[in-house]
Formats: C-alpha cells, structure tokens, sequence
C-alpha cells in the first residue's frame, strides 16, 4: 500500500514537472479594462476590467446570458470589442483568432471541437504544429514527441492514443481538448463549462488536472457548475447582464448577499 502511495507521489511529481517546464512567466497575465461588446445596439459586455494573474483559476460564474462566453469570444478574437485586452504585454483585442493563439492564448468551446476521425494523437499534433511555421505544420511527423507523451500522460490520454477522438467518452473528449490547448503551448487558457456532462468522477479528475495545469498558468474557467466551483476555485469573478457583480474568494463570494440573491438563491443552474 505504502510504496502504492509513493508510486503514485512519484508520477504526480512528474506530471507537474512536466507542466511546469512549459508554462509561463509571472508577467503572462491576463488584464481587461474597459471592455465592450454589442450586438446591434444590444450590450451583451459592459465596461468591464478584470484582472486575473499567472498561477491563478479564476471562475467566471453568472446567469445565463450574463456575458460569459462573450468575453471569451471578444478576448479570442472572435467578435469585435472595445476597450483593452492585454496578455503578457501584448494587446489582444483587434487581432484575428490565429494571431491570438501565437501569442499563447488558447479556448475551448461549449461543444467538444476535436476532429473525431482523427486519433488522439493526431489531434494533439496538429495542435501542437499550430504555432510552428506553416512548413512544418504540414509536415506529419513520424514520432511522436515527448512532450506530446508527457501531455497523454497528464490529461489521462496515454492508453486512447491511437483510438478516434470521436469514439472516446464525453469525459475524455474534453481532457483532449485541455491537451490541445496545452501542446499549442497556451499560456492563458479559458475554458467554457469544461465539466458539463461529466460524470462525479470526471469532474475531479478534470479539477484536478486544471489545478496542476493552472500553477504555471493562467486559466479561466466559465462555469454553472457550483459545487465545482466551491472545490477548485482559487478566485471568483460573478457576472450579471454584462457587468461585474462580485470578485473574491469562494468564501466571499458566498457571503455575498446581492450574489446569493441574485444568483446563488435561485439554485444552480
Ligand atoms: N452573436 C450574437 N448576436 C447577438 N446576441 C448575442 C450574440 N452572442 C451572444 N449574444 C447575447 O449576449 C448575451 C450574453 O450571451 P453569452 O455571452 O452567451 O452569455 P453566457 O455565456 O453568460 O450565458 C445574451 O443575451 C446573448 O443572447
Ligand atoms: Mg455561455
């Protein structure tokens, strides 16, 4: 049992070596000020700042509709916004999604969007050859590399390998998209509801995969999911029809009463 336990300790240990190489630095954080997103005349995203720092997991909470996607969308580059999106020193609103993605900033979507025909391993190394020169990009390589090994290894991926994407549980199809993200290398990586549809046990591996992956990053996390939340949550940012309602640590944001009225109280969701 015991040398069970220090096996276990030893592997941890080597998956967060392997994590922590990689990563960012203490400058690779996320800051927004002023940001503003409308659609036809409707603010979906009013003037916000948020500041979330490297090392953090940040959960962004709020009702539906409240705007939570749609900062992801503006931070990704994928509807115009105003105001300023800054992540290690470089300005990212007003840049098209790929460029944003080579500057270290990567996002999965509501939906699983892996290639289903393609094996896990491909999938991860396409997604490794996305911030490589369009040469190499091409180029299907022959071995796979270690990093990509030590990525199966930590999102739980190693014995589906050579299996299709689209053949694998719900579970692990968005562990392959968190291994996406990690072999393009995203520094800052928002996730939008990462467990919706797990299982229990699904949603503490993925917890705790995001919480080794997030020591030497800067993660956000959208989620409904509040038990969740309360489990991993290092900060906690609630949004209400566009704007920020509360920031703080689980416990404040808990304490809160106009959170705990105007979302908390009316159950999860
Ligand atoms: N492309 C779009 N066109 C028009 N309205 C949109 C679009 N995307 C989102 N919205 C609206 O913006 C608001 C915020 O949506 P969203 O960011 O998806 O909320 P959340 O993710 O918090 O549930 C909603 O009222 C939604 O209907
Ligand atoms: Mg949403």
């Amino acid at each position: 049992m015991k040398d069970e336990l220090a096996e276990e300790r030893r592997k941890l240990d080597e998956q967060i070596a392997a994590l922590g190489e990689k990563g960012g630095a203490w400058n690779d954080y996320l800051e927004i000020r002023g940001l503003h997103v409308e659609f036809d005349g409707f603010v979906a995203v009013k003037d916000i700042d948020l500041t979330v720092m490297h090392g953090d997991l940040r959960f962004l909470i709020g009702p539906n509709g409240a705007g939570k996607t749609t900062i992801i969308d503006a931070i990704t580059g994928l509807v115009p916004a105003t105001g300023s999106a800054m992540f290690g020193g470089e300005q990212l609103l007003g840049r098209k999604p790929n460029d944003i993605v080579k500057l270290g900033v990567g996002r999965t979507f509501q939906t699983a969007s892996v290639v289903e025909e393609l094996s896990v391993v491909r999938n991860l190394q396409i997604a490794e050859g996305f911030r490589k020169k369009t040469r190499e990009f091409f180029k299907r390589p022959d071995t796979v590399s270690q990093n990509l090994l030590d990525l199966m290894d930590i999102c739980n991926l190693t014995e589906d390998a050579d299996k299709p994407a689209g053949i694998l549980p719900h579970g692990k199809k968005q562990w392959l998209e968190i291994g996406m993200l990690l072999a393009q290398d995203a520094h800052l990586l928002l996730l939008d509801e990462p467990v919706a549809g797990m299982t229990p046990a699904e949603r503490q591996a993925t917890g705790e995969l995001l919480r080794r992956v997030s020591r030497n990053r800067t993660v956000i996390i959208v989620e409904h999911d509040m038990e969740f939340m309360r489990q991993f949550a290092d900060s906690v940012t609630v949004l209400n029809q566009g704007q920020i309602l509360a920031e703080g640590s689980v416990e404040e944001i808990q304490n809160n009463e106009e959170v705990v009225r105007i979302y908390l109280g009316g159950g999860d969701q």
